[in-house]
């Protein structure tokens, strides 16, 4: 039993991996801690909200997101052919026109409308390829911003490359200095091959030095010779930096034929290094120079699971000039990864759920302060679901986020009537 008095009781919780024999339990929350877990706690608490069985979580992680660029879909032209590179145009043109205000607006009603739905926990990039660095700065003010109630990692991610221009290289040192949590890259976009590997030894390097993270947008494209992905797991090899790195997107390795792809796999497990898809983006991007067949372009992610690998999901964008659609909703991201990547098995959605969970958790470095557990922080969402499984499905209300022991947010879920 808890020495403090709890402020907050929840009652009947069912929590993540329970199986339904397992009887529900309490949770009872005193300051930002939770203090007690079991299944009937003989205490009182100013505050108690009965779940009744529902699915009690960690709270969602968003691995991977551009709240710079969310919200801004249309602007100042629509997407037409729907291909990353057109995206990357468009932006180009659009953050022109960016201004610190802007920025924090976006970020900020992005950041509300993320965790209204279950997410407490988030990595967004910043472009830093203007002279400027607008983005950075004003992602890193909506840091301090939000630091009470949501955990805002920022990448410092060189959308143009490093060596496209002369100043990148510079500016993405630069951005570091300011604070930044990690370091990113795009090699597959960078001018050559050689300057694509050139730029992964310049992100381990920063990294090194200023003991930052790493995340780099890796081989995003169906370009089967784009091999950015074993450079980057080569160097967290040998530098040690292993589970601190993370490769995102890595499309093209749907594109490799399978022998590559088993080798490549032996150096994977043996770099212990992150990855992050992007499934609704990436099902959407890629694939857009294929007839019939026309490819998935989303990665391996069940081969990598399979592996024993971390994986975890990201949204990538809301709503900007690469997808005019999102939500910022995880259970959206979990679904279609469960369909595209083929993970119709009950352990395979579970995988998913986990993708948006626990995995993301790992990706973000800070599996030591997250889950459901007596010491750890109060920090956790009641979904109107009975298990993971079911939230998928049903892209279950998150009907309360609790954040720090305090209630964030609650959405009572659709009622339906009928009056036949
Ligand atoms: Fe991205």
């Amino acid at each position: 039993m808890p020495t403090v008095s709890p402020s907050l009781l929840l009652k009947h919780c069912r929590l993540p991996d329970d199986s339904p024999q397992v009887s529900p339990v309490d949770i009872a929350i005193a300051a930002d801690k939770i203090v007690a877990i079991a299944p009937q706690l003989d205490l009182s608490a100013p505050t108690v909200i009965e779940v009744a069985g529902s699915l009690v979580s960690p709270p969602f992680v968003e691995s991977h997101i551009h709240l710079d660029s969310a919200l801004t879909a249309g602007q100042p032209r629509v997407n037409q052919s729907g291909t990353l590179f057109e995206g990357i145009e468009i932006w180009r043109d659009r953050k022109q026109a960016l201004d610190f205000d802007d920025v924090c607006q976006r970020a900020m009603q992005a950041l509300k409308q993320q965790a209204s739905q279950g997410i407490l926990y988030v990595r967004t990039h910043a472009d830093v390829s203007e002279a400027s660095l607008t983005a950075l700065k004003a992602l890193l003010s909506v840091r301090e911003a939000v630091k009470d109630w949501m955990t805002l990692q920022v990448v410092a991610f060189p959308q143009d490359g490093l060596y496209g221009s002369p100043d990148s290289a510079d500016l993405l040192e630069e951005a570091l200095r300011l604070g930044t949590d990690v370091v990113g890259g795009i090699p597959h976009y960078e001018l050559t091959r050689e300057d694509g590997v050139r730029s992964v030894q310049r992100i381990f390097a920063l990294a090194t030095q200023y003991d930052r993270l790493i995340d780099i947008h890796c081989d995003e494209i169906d370009d089967d010779q784009s091999r950015f992905l074993e450079v980057v797991a080569a160097c967290a090899l040998r530098s040690g930096l292993g589970s601190r790195v993370t490769a995102s997107h890595t499309t093209a390795f749907a594109s490799y034929n399978n022998a590559y792809a088993l080798k490549l796999m032996g150096l994977l497990r043996r770099s212990q290094i992150n990855f992050i898809a992007n499934p609704l983006i990436n099902i959407t991007l890629q694939g857009r120079t294929d007839t019939y067949p026309k490819r998935r372009g989303v990665t391996r992610v069940k081969e990598l699971w399979q592996s024993g690998l971390n994986v975890s999901l990201g949204h990538d964008c809301i709503q900007d000039p690469w997808y005019s659609l999102g939500t910022g909703n995880m259970l959206d991201v979990a679904s279609m990864a469960v369909h595209v990547c083929q993970m119709t098995g009950q352990d395979e959605i579970q995988a998913c759920y986990d993708m948006i969970t626990t995995q993301g958790a790992k990706t973000l470095n800070i599996a030591d302060g997250y889950g459901i557990e007596v010491g750890k922080p109060a920090n956790l969402i009641v979904l109107d679901a009975e298990s993971p499984q079911a939230a998928i499905r049903d892209r279950a209300t998150v009907k309360a986020v609790i954040s720090r022991g305090q209630i964030l947010a609650e959405t009572t879920p659709p009622r339906l009537s009928w009056y036949l």
